[in-house]
């Protein structure tokens, strides 16, 4: 939904866009005695059934926050850890995402990524990427404000080079130099494990979305909980600042 005359005012029914803050699976593995990597485990298992879910319900896309520029400062086994979950998921999710339809995309920053998974995520999406069914965008080293300065300085460069006139620069040519360019901005976004914050996570798309904060931890979110989510969502009513529709 852009932030434009065509957000109407309303009651709006199921999201078609929703992105999801995939948090507390350290926790999750914590609170069961558990190293922090089985909590990981449990997330990707859970991811999968979500992004089923996602694809029967025929949702547009589904954007998940995988690891951020700042999970880098976790320590070094964590993130080979999360890097080995991740690399085990793209090969083999393959054929099951193909089956659905789905086109996978990755955004974040990949050039700081193995060779070796980059090599793998890029046949992931070669793959995929004439299904016409589920957007699934996953963000791996995914930061917005990396993302904003990524898109500030391509526009910039054409700025300078002649090629772009700073009084044509819209929000449309903002979006179109984003990661997450032509796929549509997130109604609603879902952050587990109970903590209220964005953690620099789709600034510029979210600008109206709804927020739902759930209190599980990811690796307890099931496909139920999720339609409830989504439920709860179509019950709520969207003014993007114009009076409600009901007045
Ligand atoms: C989310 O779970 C996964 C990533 C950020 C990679 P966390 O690892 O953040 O789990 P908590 O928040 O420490 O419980
Ligand atoms: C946000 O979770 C990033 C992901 C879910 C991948 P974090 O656990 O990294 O965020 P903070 O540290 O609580 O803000
Ligand atoms: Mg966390």
């Amino acid at each position: 939904m852009q932030l434009d005359e065509t957000a109407a005012p309303g009651k709006v029914g199921m999201p078609a866009n929703v992105a999801i803050i995939m948090d507390g699976n350290g926790r999750w593995a914590q609170r069961r005695g558990l190293p922090r990597s089985a909590g990981h485990l449990a997330g990707v298992n859970r991811l999968r059934e979500i992004v089923r879910t996602a694809s029967n319900l025929g949702l547009r896309s589904l954007t998940v926050f995988a690891f951020s520029t700042e999970n880098w400062r976790r320590p070094d086994y964590e993130v080979q850890v999360l890097m080995r979950l991740f690399r085990r998921f793209v090969v083999r999710e393959v054929d099951e995402l193909d089956q659905m339809r789905a086109r996978v995309r990755f955004i974040g920053q990949r050039d700081r990524l193995p060779a070796d998974l980059r090599r793998t995520m890029a046949q992931l999406e070669m793959r995929t990427a004439r299904n016409p069914g589920l957007v699934l965008q996953i963000a791996v080293s995914y930061g917005s404000r990396a993302e904003l300065l990524d898109a500030m300085r391509a526009i910039a460069a054409e700025t300078a080079e002649g090629r772009l006139d700073p009084e044509a620069i819209t929000e449309e040519t903002i979006a179109r130099h984003l990661w997450t360019a032509g796929v549509g901005d997130p109604d609603l976004v879902i952050r587990t494990s109970g903590e209220m914050r964005i953690s620099n996570f789709l600034l510029w798309q979210s600008a109206y979305a709804e927020y739902a904060f759930v209190e599980e931890c990811w690796p307890d979110f099931t496909p139920e909980r999720f339609r409830e989510v989504l439920e709860d969502f179509a019950a709520r009513e969207r003014r993007f600042g114009a009076v409600s529709a009901a007045v």
